[in-house]
């Protein structure tokens, strides 16, 4: 079956689609994105991803030119048009296209892509029994981490390095030697005392959405929970550790650079949090 994405009002053939070479997201990165989980056919954190999109919007100024139930639609028919039952969608708001110009006019149109794809879950459920591994690097990101920004060059650098050395995620670390967070996903620890550990939020990372999900899983599964900092060196002497995101919802984390987490397998705190995120899809 084609894959069919949304371009600007059309419904086209992946293949084909495109955006003008001025588009100032091919140009400047000037644009945002989403990417919400597809799960038995339905968003997951749906109205969450969208006040994340508002937000980013408005602090690059860039004028959301669809109202919510029209957007929820597009999102819908493009998930419908390529069958995914499992996986994920993306969407992509840039400024729009102009001459090339640093600054720009108050009147141009957002270009708006949205693509779909399906996603194994079994190939994700076996990963998740394996764990991953994660290398740490220096965080080199501008300091709005906050806003969803297609501006990811330092982040494709840094998930780059990670593949390149056979690890899945890179951690980013700021300059007090306290982790940040992934490249494409927030970063978690569970001390050798059981309190469960994610950085605290503001322009330092991503509001992750999942993050936020989790964090209220925890709550009803009454494990106590801790959002500050961390550094390397206390993940590293940490019980268990793991990821979060909308692609790989949690996914416990057995290596950081060359130390064995915990046991060296999936722990159960992250195991059971993955598991309740899951299983509250299908209710
Ligand atoms: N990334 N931090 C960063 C830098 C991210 O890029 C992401 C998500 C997250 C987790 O956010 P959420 O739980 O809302 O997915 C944290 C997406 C999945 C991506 O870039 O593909």
């Amino acid at each position: 079956m084609s894959r069919i994405a949304y371009v600007n009002g059309s419904y086209v053939p992946h293949a084909q689609a495109s955006v003008h070479i001025e588009d100032r997201g091919y140009q400047f990165s000037d644009g945002v994105y989403e990417v919400w989980a597809i799960q038995n056919s339905k968003l997951r954190d749906h109205q969450q991803h969208l006040t994340r999109l508002q937000r980013s919007l408005s602090e690059l100024d860039i004028p959301f030119t669809h109202t919510n139930r029209s957007l929820n639609m597009i999102l819908g028919e493009v998930i419908r048009r390529n069958r995914v039952r499992n996986g994920m969608v993306y969407l992509q708001i840039t400024r729009g296209v102009a001459p090339r110009d640093h600054s720009w006019a108050k009147d141009i149109i957002p270009s708006i892509v949205v693509t779909a794809k399906s996603v194994d879950p079994a190939q994700a459920a076996n990963r998740a029994k394996t764990g991953v591994s994660v290398i740490t690097l220096a965080d080199l990101r501008w300091k709005r981490r906050d806003i969803k920004s297609v501006s990811l060059l330092p982040n494709v650098l840094a998930k780059q390095s990670a593949r390149d050395k056979g690890a899945f995620e890179a951690w980013l670390v700021d300059e007090e030697g306290f982790v940040t967070e992934g490249t494409s996903s927030n970063a978690w620890i569970i001390t050798q005392d059981n309190v469960l550990v994610t950085r605290s939020v503001n322009s330092d990372i991503l509001s992750g959405v999942t993050r936020l999900s989790l964090l209220e899983l925890a709550k009803e599964l009454q494990l106590k929970t801790e959002q500050r900092k961390f550094t390397i060196d206390e993940a590293k002497q940490a019980k268990e550790a793991f990821i979060s995101s909308a692609t790989t919802l949690a996914m416990p984390v057995v290596k950081i650079d060359k130390s064995v987490i915990g046991t060296g397998s999936p722990g159960m705190a992250a195991q059971r949090l993955r598991e309740a995120y899951i299983a509250q899809g299908y209710v």
